[in-house]
């Protein structure tokens, strides 16, 4: 067969997504898989399960990175992957898509007798979601150096739970050493999650970077009294103070324009009564942008705000940095690539960063990298409701499979 006329099996793909969207399934469409929790063990030994099937070679690694490779060839593999564990309240694409999209790929030119002139293999990461463990994209950061697995094992999660007791507990704690074996490129598949292709009418994006990001936790601490009877006054109210940054991100995206994105997204009180002023107020700050000094200037002006809160309010507020990453640029010759298949295929294509953070942006630091959109239904995401159309995530994969082909015959010099 000729590799132009090579299509990867639709219903195989769809069946593979339900499969893995079972585990930890929320019942209302959507999908729990915290990383590292016993629902992470079981879809990884499903995706395992699926590796061991099409005879890849699988190695785990110290931070518990899976990757599965078809050894044809020679030289250094042409890698895709992503992530399968989820938010909280994750749909059943963002980074699961990406991983059975790989195992489709190479499933593919396996049945078709197409022989790739290198190996070509799929990833899994550890921990891309950061909903549990802080930074995101913490496997692939790993794997690519960019954090000691020492540190990154003794990571704490929101749980209190440490990532190696994790790692160890469901058995991913493997032995291959990190850093990772430098791919010679890699491309990773992803739903967009925002709604810029569906509303603009594409059908696929050749993705050329992704924006910064700024994770902070702000603890506040104030003095906790009696709801009834402390004057207004003389109140050092850390729900207050939390409020007041919450509504001020607002008013920084608004002033910075539309590459700036801030979230609060989870805030705790203590001790979390109706008729007591609390003590203390813990809070995460989200914020992103395109832009790295407009970033270093959302920042600037959040840690002034603080300080004039703790003089009005006479509370004090201390800062931790949960993840901090500049944006990133995409290889140009990999997007140009990525791009041309996006044509190929008939379908629109357009250019865009992504708004998401995701596992390609850490292999990046290593390898010719790029990636891969497919349009999400009213760009909705970590949400139960994320969907894609099935037209859709195929038409994506065949264009990974091209990319992925073409990626293996091209020399970077
Ligand atoms: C990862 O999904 C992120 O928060 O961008
Ligand atoms: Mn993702
Ligand atoms: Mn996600």
């Amino acid at each position: 067969m000729k590799s132009a006329e090579l299509a990867i099996n639709s219903d195989r793909m769809m069946q593979r997504i339900s499969a893995l969207a079972d585990i930890g399934s929320t019942g209302d469409g959507g999908c729990c898989r915290l990383a590292l929790t016993e629902e992470d063990r079981i879809g990884r030994d499903l995706v395992v399960s699926w590796m061991n099937d099409l005879g890849l070679d699988i190695s785990i690694d110290a931070i518990g990175n899976v990757v599965g490779t078809w050894n044809v060839g020679s030289g250094k593999p042409v890698m895709t992957g992503s992530h399968i564990d989820t938010v909280r309240t994750g749909g059943i694409y963002d980074g699961n898509y990406g991983v059975i999209a790989g195992l489709e790929v190479i499933q593919t030119c396996q049945e078709s007798g197409i022989t790739p002139v290198r190996p070509l293999s799929v990833a899994f990461f550890t921990d891309e979601e950061g909903a549990r463990f802080s930074p995101d994209m913490l496997g692939s950061l790993v794997y690519a150096g960019g954090l000691g697995i020492e540190e990154a094992l003794n990571i704490v999660g929101i749980d209190g739970k440490r990532v190696g007791d994790e790692l160890q507990n469901i058995s991913y704690a493997g032995s291959t050493p990190c850093p990772g074996e430098v791919p010679h490129a890699f491309v990773e598949i992803h739903i967009e999650q925002g709604p810029v292709l569906e509303a603009e009418g594409f059908t696929l994006g050749a993705v050329t970077g992704v924006q910064g990001i700024s994770w902070q936790e702000v603890t506040i601490q104030g003095q906790s009294n009696h709801a009834g009877t402390t004057p207004m006054n003389l109140r050092h109210d850390p729900a207050y103070v939390a409020a007041m940054l919450t509504v001020y991100l607002r008013e920084i995206a608004e002033r910075f324009g539309e590459d700036q994105v801030c979230t609060v997204g989870k805030i705790d009180l203590h001790p979390n009564l109706i008729n007591v002023i609390p003590s203390r107020a813990t809070l995460t700050l989200d914020m992103r942008n395109t832009d790295e000094d407009s970033l270093v200037d959302a920042e600037r002006l959040l840690d002034t705000f603080c300080f004039q809160l703790e003089q009005d309010e006479g509370v004090s507020i201390s800062k931790r940095t949960l993840a901090r990453f500049e944006p990133v640029q995409f290889d140009e010759r990999v997007i140009e690539i990525v791009e041309r298949h996006c044509l190929s295929s008939g379908k629109r294509v357009r250019r865009l960063p992504s708004g998401a953070g995701h596992d390609a942006q850490m292999l990046a630091r290593v390898c010719p990298s790029a990636m891969i959109f497919v349009p999400s239904k009213k760009g909705i995401s970590h949400n139960p409701a994320e969907h894609t159309d099935v037209d859709d995530l195929v038409i994506g994969a065949n264009v990974l499979l091209h990319v992925m082909l073409e990626l293996a015959d091209t020399v970077f010099s």
